[in-house]
This record gives structure tokens, C-alpha cells and sequence, in this order.
């Protein structure tokens, strides 16, 4: 089942995570909709700001291997070896809307190991700034 692989390669892309200054690791995997699977982890800056969120990470390795449309995401994080329920940030949710439809998008939010939600991307960004070029 293509959400229970999502969540398992979220889990372990988790493990990737250059999280020095939180100590909250998080990992998300993104699939495309021609199938291909793309994974990203939080990536942290001893200026704060450059940091770049998990799922960003898996967007932006994505859309520069070419791909463009994207069915669902699964997203972990958390202090611990424990995933806890992590949900994408604003700055995120915004990127998921420029690529994906949020009728159809699924955000797939792990709420601990063995356990996740799902929801709609248009759960998560209502009345969203809807991309210009569409
Ligand atoms: N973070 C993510 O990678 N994704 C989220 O959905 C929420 C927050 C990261 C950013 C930062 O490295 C750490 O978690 C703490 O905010």
C-alpha cells in the first residue's frame, strides 16, 4: 500500500535530519504522480532562517528532478526516537498549494509510530493565495 510506504520512508529519511538547534527531527516522503517517490528532512542553520522544513526539502528535490503534480505527502517529526503528530508549517502548506491540488491532495500526518491521519490539502490551507500560473 503506497501510504503505508510513504510513512515507512518518511520514518527513515527522519533519521537524516540536520536538526542541531531544535533537536526536532522530522522526515517526509512526496508522491509524484507519475510514481516516483521523493524524500526530504529538515535541514537546520546556525542563522535560524535558512532553515528548510522536511517537506519543502522532498518539494524542492522534486520539482528539480522535474516533476510537477504530486498525490500525497507523509510527514514525521519529533523530539524523540517517537514520532509525534508534526503538521506541516504555514510556509509549507503554501508550497504544497502551488503544486498540488487541494481537493485531491493528501497530507499524511504520522501521530505516532503506527499511527497517522489524513487530510485533505484543503483541510489544511483554506481560502489559500492560489498559485498564478495554473
Ligand atoms: N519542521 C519541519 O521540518 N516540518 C514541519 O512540518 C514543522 C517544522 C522543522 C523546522 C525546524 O528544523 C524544526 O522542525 C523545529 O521547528
Amino acid at each position: 500500500m503506497v501510504r503505508d510506504d510513504l510513512i515507512k520512508l518518511a520514518l527513515h529519511v527522519r533519521e537524516k535530519s540536520y536538526s542541531p538547534y531544535s533537536g526536532f527531527k522530522v522526515g517526509a516522503a512526496l508522491l509524484a504522480d507519475d510514481g516516483r517517490i521523493f524524500t526530504g528532512c529538515n535541514v537546520e542553520n546556525a542563522a535560524f532562517s535558512p532553515t528548510n522544513c522536511a517537506e519543502r526539502t522532498a518539494f524542492f528535490k522534486a520539482v528539480s528532478e522535474g516533476a510537477r503534480k504530486f498525490t500525497a505527502i507523509a510527514v514525521c517529526g519529533g523530539h524523540d526516537e517517537e514520532p509525534e503528530e508534526c503538521f506541516p508549517c504555514g510556509v509549507c502548506r503554501q508550497v504544497m498549494v502551488e503544486f498540488c491540488d487541494p481537493e485531491a491532495f493528501e497530507v499524511i500526518v504520522v501521530t505516532s509510530s503506527g499511527s497517522s491521519e489524513t487530510y485533505l490539502l484543503k483541510e489544511l490551507m483554506p481560502k489559500a493565495f492560489s498559485p498564478l500560473f495554473r
